[in-house]
């Protein structure tokens, strides 16, 4: 049977509820833990005895990064592409080694980017660029349409389509966290379950961090007329989170950008139980000046929370 031919016949058979219960079995995206039974138990970069089996706690890219935007407009708003009402976006889950470095784009087996970035890797060597499928199509290929719906609309990308977006995070990131390598998913790994398993757990991750809420509790909300210090932000975060995040600005520190929240993860990125941390790399917000943290525009935002 063809994909798409599959793809319509479920469609077909979730069109009516009576019949989904049992004729539709979704196959699972989960890697096989069963080998970790016998591991000690640690939070990644903070393990006293060696790290024999890596599908157990990432390594080396034990200090995780769970990243978010915050955009204005995304560019791509005649193509429907917006960005949602009182919520940050979410950026990716990236894999930092103990000391801050990081690597990128370990895998060329698993390389989705139309346009890596950086196109070249430190050491000389050309990241193939990749001009197949959507990764968005791979997604559907497991049934999760659930997940490709939340990607759609907190996982927004700006100048360029949501899914290329998706597709660099994966290949830059992910191929680099060991805890996603294919041999962890056992003899039975199914192509592309790693990238839908990456996906879940990134979410997973970014559910943690409600940004917005979070200062909005505090009374720091987007405004194109008050202004912030870069320490009213840093407090407001570290009293729910219990760490100083790495905040970013543009503008020569002045307009409030992105964040990045450090953790340590006991087991694995997709399960494992994350301590937050504070970031070892220091803020790009100006420490004196007035920051913004600009509303969007209004034609820019939905309220995902209303879609269906
Ligand atoms: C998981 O891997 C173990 C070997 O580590 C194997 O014995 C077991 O059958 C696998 N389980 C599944 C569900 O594939
Ligand atoms: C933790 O595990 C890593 C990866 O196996 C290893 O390089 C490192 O030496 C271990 N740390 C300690 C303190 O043993
Ligand atoms: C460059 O680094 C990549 C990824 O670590 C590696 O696969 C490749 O062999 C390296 N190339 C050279 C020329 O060292
Ligand atoms: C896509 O990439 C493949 C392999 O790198 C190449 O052979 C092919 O010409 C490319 N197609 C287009 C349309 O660029
Ligand atoms: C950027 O900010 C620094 C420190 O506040 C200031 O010294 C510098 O003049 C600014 N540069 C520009 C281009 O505004
Ligand atoms: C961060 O800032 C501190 C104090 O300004 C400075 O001592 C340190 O070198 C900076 N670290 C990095 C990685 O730039
Ligand atoms: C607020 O200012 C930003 C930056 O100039 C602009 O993009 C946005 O449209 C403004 N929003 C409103 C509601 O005026």
């Amino acid at each position: 049977m063809s994909k798409f031919a599959l793809l319509s016949g479920l469609l077909t058979v979730l069109a009516s509820p009576s019949l989904t219960q049992g004729l539709v079995q979704l196959p699972n995206t989960y890697p096989n833990l069963t080998a970790c039974l016998n591991q000690p138990s640690f939070f990644s970069c903070e393990n006293t005895t060696v790290i024999e089996n890596s599908c157990c706690s990432p390594t080396p890219g034990g200090l995780v990064l769970s990243t978010q935007f915050w955009d204005t407009y995304t560019g791509l708003e005649a193509q429907e592409q917006f960005l949602p009402k009182n919520s940050w976006t979410l950026h990716g889950l990236w894999p930092d080694n103990c000391d801050g470095s990081f690597n990128q784009y370990c895998d060329f087996s698993r390389q989705y980017d139309p346009a890596p970035s950086p196109a070249v890797l430190p050491n000389g060597t050309v990241i193939p660029p990749y001009n197949g499928t959507s990764v968005a199509t791979f997604i559907a290929e497991f049934g999760r349409f659930d997940l490709l719906n939340f990607m759609n609309k907190y996982w927004i990308n700006q100048g360029a389509p949501n899914d290329v977006f998706w597709a660099h995070e994966f290949s830059k990131h992910a191929t680099c966290t060991s805890t996603f390598d294919d041999a962890c998913y056992g003899p039975d790994y199914k192509q592309h379950q790693d990238l839908v398993d990456f996906y879940d757990a990134a979410i997973r991750a970014y559910k943690q961090y409600p940004t917005y809420d979070m200062l909005a509790t505090f009374g720091i909300i987007p405004s194109n007329k008050t202004t912030y210090k870069l320490s009213q932000f840093q407090n407001a975060l570290k009293s729910q989170t219990g760490a100083i995040p790495y905040l970013g600005c543009g503008n020569n520190g002045t307009v409030l950008e992105e964040v990045w929240y450090f953790q340590h993860v006991l087991g694995t990125e997709q399960f494992g139980h994350y301590k937050t941390l504070d970031s070892v790399t220091n803020s790009t917000c100006s420490s004196t000046e007035d920051i913004r943290y600009y509303e969007r525009t209004p034609t820019s935002e939905r309220d995902a929370r209303l879609l269906p």
